[in-house]
């Protein structure tokens, strides 16, 4: 740091000009990402709550308060206006803390957790941190998890099975309600990542499509990660952690002493954290509403469809699955699917390559033309490696 201090005026300049290399969401060119632009209400009460600390909720117990409606709002949406959990810092820590949980309940040593082959990988982080052993199960020709599978890896150490709704490579969803049956069964804790499809799938519900049951409709259902900093555009960080019940919740409680507001509880893996987040979520959801969300998805899938049709249209390439949400897998057979990400990144598109295809995310900041121009792209370029 320097000496002397330098005045706004000069900093912003230099902000300006140093921050122009970064990606916008307003370019269309974020192809990959989960995240959107937030959504202008929510960016104005952020930034106008900023001092708010849900680490010491007895200062700000207004705030308090509107996380935990919230939470409440977000357990309505996912079947469940009892579910109790805090907004967090996002899909990581929210899956985490579902695992400490299912830890905690346990009470055992050498603990399994068994999840789906497409896990994010936060489940590879909170098993190291937690000290759990983490099985990992194949997938069948759906992308879901093999429940058969699933069902012969279960041992006297399985604390926990994970299943996912929106799968981070796919936008698949497991078969809660066959991961439930096997969780009630067996007395395991089950948790389902909804990181992605908690804000989409009950908006495709409303719109007509076949959903399968993913949330705490499904009995065994103890828990659930649902990010309002993906579809939910919340500004970043804002995950959500919801437990079936109070008591669930009540497991992750530790005594925090010298708090100066006077409550002692956190339930959470950070301890200062963001009560502007909590607040922007509480804002954005009652601004849109049911109505705004389903709108919202409703042009999303418009524009999957448009194209899960154009796509095989490009010599050599096709989908890598008909897509259940606003995700879609470009695979091909015939030419290296790596060569093509990196084209289009010297194209300047920010795109994802996993390793069988590249996962195009129809989010909220793309457009009709957006998505005409990297078809072009995608034509010039396979026309290019086919030589
Ligand atoms: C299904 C799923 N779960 C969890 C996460 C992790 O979320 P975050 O990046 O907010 O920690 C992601 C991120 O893409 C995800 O796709």
């Amino acid at each position: 740091m320097q000496t002397k201090g330098l005045p706004e005026k000069t900093l912003l300049k230099e902000l300006e000009s140093r921050l122009v290399r970064d990606f916008t969401y307003g370019s269309g060119r974020i192809v990959g990402s989960m995240c959107t632009s937030p959504h202008p209400l929510a960016r104005k009460v952020y930034g106008r709550f900023l001092e708010k600390n849900l680490g010491d909720s007895g200062l700000f117990p207004a705030a308090a308060e509107i996380e935990d409606e919230t939470v409440g709002m977000l357990g309505t949406l996912l079947s469940n206006p009892e579910a109790s959990g805090h907004i967090v810092s996002g899909g990581t820590e929210a899956n985490v803390l579902a695992l400490w949980t299912a830890k905690r309940l346990a009470k055992k040593t050498n603990c399994e957790v068994i999840v789906p082959a497409s896990a994010h990988c936060s489940f590879d982080k909170a098993a190291d941190l937690l000290g759990l052993k983490i099985v990992k199960i194949k997938l069948n020709k759906r992308f879901q998890v093999d429940v058969g599978a699933v069902k012969k890896a279960v041992n006297p150490n399985t604390i926990a099975i994970v299943g996912i709704a929106g799968t981070t490579a796919l936008g698949a969803v497991d078969p809660i309600d066959e991961l439930s049956e096997l969780a009630l069964e067996r007395s395991l804790y089950l948790h389902v990542d909804a990181a992605f499809g908690g804000f989409v799938l009950p908006f495709l519900k409303d719109l007509g499509y076949n959903v399968p049951d993913f949330d705490f409709s499904v009995p065994g259902v103890c828990s659930i990660t649902v990010d309002p900093h993906k579809m939910g555009l919340a500004p970043i960080p804002a995950g959500g952690i919801l437990f079936r019940n109070a008591k669930l919740r009540k497991k992750m409680s530790w005594d925090i002493p010298y708090l100066s507001g006077g409550e002692t509880e956190h339930a959470t893996l950070v301890g200062t954290r963001s009560g502007a987040s909590a607040i922007a979520v509480w804002t954005v959801m009652r601004h849109l509403g049911r109505e705004g969300y389903r709108r919202i998805v409703k042009n999303c899938m418009r524009l999957t469809s448009m194209l899960v049709e154009e796509i095989p249209k490009i010599e050599g390439l096709s989908t890598a699955m008909e897509p259940v949400m606003n995700i879609i897998g470009v695979k091909s057979d015939v030419l290296d699917i790596r060569r093509i990400a990196e084209e289009l990144r010297l194209r300047k598109w920010a795109i994802s390559l996993f390793p069988r295809h590249l996962r195009i995310v129809i989010m909220p900041h793309l457009q009709e033309e957006h998505l005409e121009v990297l078809l072009q792209d995608l034509n010039r370029i396979t026309n290019e490696l086919r030589g």
